[in-house]
C-alpha cells in the first residue's frame, strides 16, 4: 500500500506498490508454525525467494540440466510477435516474473506497435520487482512500469483494469508449483481479471521421461540443492531460527502417477532446532522429510480440461521443437468466437 515513485517524467514512468510489507512476516510465522507441526512436515514454496533465493533461481535457469527456461525462450522468440499481433494488448501483467529476462519477447513487439504500454510485474520478491524495474526503466520509449510486490494467490483482485486490452503472462512453469486444487482456484481468479478480449499466456513443463525430468531438479553443480535449503535460511533470518541447512539432504524425484516432481529436504540424522520467534523446538527424526515444492508436468488435454473447469478456453498451443515445454494461450470461454 505504501507507494513510491521514481523517474522524472509525468505521468511517472515507474510506480511500485508494496502490498506485502506488513503482512509478509506474519504469514511466514503462521505458515512455518503450521507447516512444521504437520506430518509430513511442509513449507510453502513462496518463501524460497528472498534476494539470495532469487539469485539462486537465476542460476538454475542457466544450468545445462534445467531445460525449461531455454525451451520457453525458444517458443517465445518464435511466437511472441504473433501472439501480440493476435491479442493486441496494451497492458502486460506478469505473475512471478523473477528477472523477467524472457519477457522482452512480448514487450518488444508490444512497443514496436507504438503508443503507450503498461507492464505490471507482480512478484512476492521485492528484490525481483526492484531489480527488473531498474533494468527496464528507460530501456523502452512509451513503457510505463507498475510494479507490484505482492502475492499472486491473494492480491490479484487489487489490480484494477484500465479498460485497455490486457495480456496476463504466467511463465516458467510456475502453474505447476500448485496442486490441482490450487490451480483450479488460481485459474478461476485469474479468469476474473480478464475482459472479453483479454488473454492468458501460460508456460507449462510437459510430461516426459523420468531421466530428463529428474536431472533438471538434481543438477550436478548442486545449485538446486542450495536453492531448496535456502528456505531454511529464510526462516532463520526472519524468525530467529537455528535450523542447520547442512543437516538436510536435497531430494527431488518424479512421481509418475501424480505426474510431478516432488522436492524435499531430508534430515540426515535425528536432531532438534529452535525457532526463536515462534518459541518452538522442531524435532526431526533421522530420514524425516520436509516437503518444500511440487512441480507438475502437463499434457495438452489435461490443461485444456483445467482451463475449461475455470471458465477459460484453450485458444493456441505452442511447444519447442523438442516438445519439452508448452506455451498456451487461453481466453474467457464463450466470449472468444
Ligand atoms: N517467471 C520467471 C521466474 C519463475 S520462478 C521465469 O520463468 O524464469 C517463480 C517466481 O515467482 C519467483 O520470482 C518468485 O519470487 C515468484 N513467486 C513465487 N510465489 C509467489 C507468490 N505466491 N506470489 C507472487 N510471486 C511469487
Ligand atoms: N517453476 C520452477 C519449476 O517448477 C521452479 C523450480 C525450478 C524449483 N527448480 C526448482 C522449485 C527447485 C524448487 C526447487 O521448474
Amino acid at each position: 500500500m505504501a507507494a513510491c515513485a521514481t523517474g522524472a517524467v509525468a505521468p511517472p514512468a515507474v510506480k511500485i506498490d508494496v502490498h506485502l510489507r506488513d503482512g509478509a512476516l506474519a504469514s511466514l510465522a503462521d505458515d512455518v508454525r503450521d507447516g512444521l507441526s504437520r506430518r509430513p512436515k511442509e513449507l510453502s514454496p513462496k518463501y524460497f525467494y528472498d534476494e539470495r533465493g532469487s539469485q539462486l533461481f537465476e542460476q538454475i535457469t542457466r544450468l545445462p540440466e534445467y531445460y525449461p527456461t531455454r525451451a520457453e525462450q525458444e517458443i517465445l522468440d518464435r511466437v511472441g510477435e504473433h501472439i501480440v499481433a493476435e491479442t493486441q494488448p496494451r497492458e502486460l501483467v506478469e505473475l512471478g516474473p523473477g528477472s523477467a529476462r524472457k519477457t522482452h519477447a512480448l514487450l518488444d513487439p508490444m512497443l514496436s506497435r507504438g503508443g503507450e504500454v503498461t507492464y505490471v510485474p507482480v512478484d512476492v520478491s521485492e528484490a525481483a520487482v526492484m531489480g527488473l524495474a531498474e533494468r527496464l526503466t528507460g530501456a523502452y520509449d512509451g513503457l510505463r512500469i507498475h510494479g507490484v510486490v505482492g502475492d499472486f494467490e491473494q492480491d490479484l483482485e487489487r489490480l484494477a483494469h484500465n479498460g485497455r486490452r490486457r495480456l496476463v503472462a504466467f511463465l516458467g512453469g510456475t502453474l505447476g508449483n500448485f496442486d490441482r486444487e490450487q490451480r483450479r482456484a488460481f485459474l478461476t481468479r485469474t479468469r476474473g481479471m480478464l475482459g472479453p478480449h483479454d488473454r492468458l499466456l501460460v508456460g507449462t513443463d510437459l510430461v516426459k521421461d523420468r531421466g530428463r525430468l529428474e536431472a533438471a531438479y538434481n543438477d550436478s553443480a548442486g545449485v538446486t540443492a542450495e536453492f531448496n535449503r535456502n528456505v531454511l535460511r529464510v526462516i532463520n533470518t526472519n524468525l530467529d531460527g537455528e535450523l542447520e541447512p547442512e543437516r538436510f539432504d536435497h531430494v527431488a524425484f518424479y512421481d509418475e502417477d501424480e505426474r510431478r516432481i516432488e522436492m524435499r529436504l531430508r534430515a540426515r540424522e535425528q536432531h532438534s532446532a529452535r525457532i526463536g520467534a515462534l518459541e518452538m523446538d522442531v524435532r526431526f527424526d533421522e530420514g524425516e522429510e520436509i516437503r518444500t515444492e511440487i512441480s507438475c508436468k502437463f499434457t495438452r488435454s489435461q490443461l485444456a480440461r483445467e482451463y475449461a473447469a475455470a471458465g477459460l478456453e484453450l485458444l493456441a498451443w505452442h511447444t519447442d521443437a523438442a516438445r519439452r515445454f508448452a506455451l498456451s494461450l487461453a481466453g474467457p470461454a464463450g466470449e472468444t468466437a
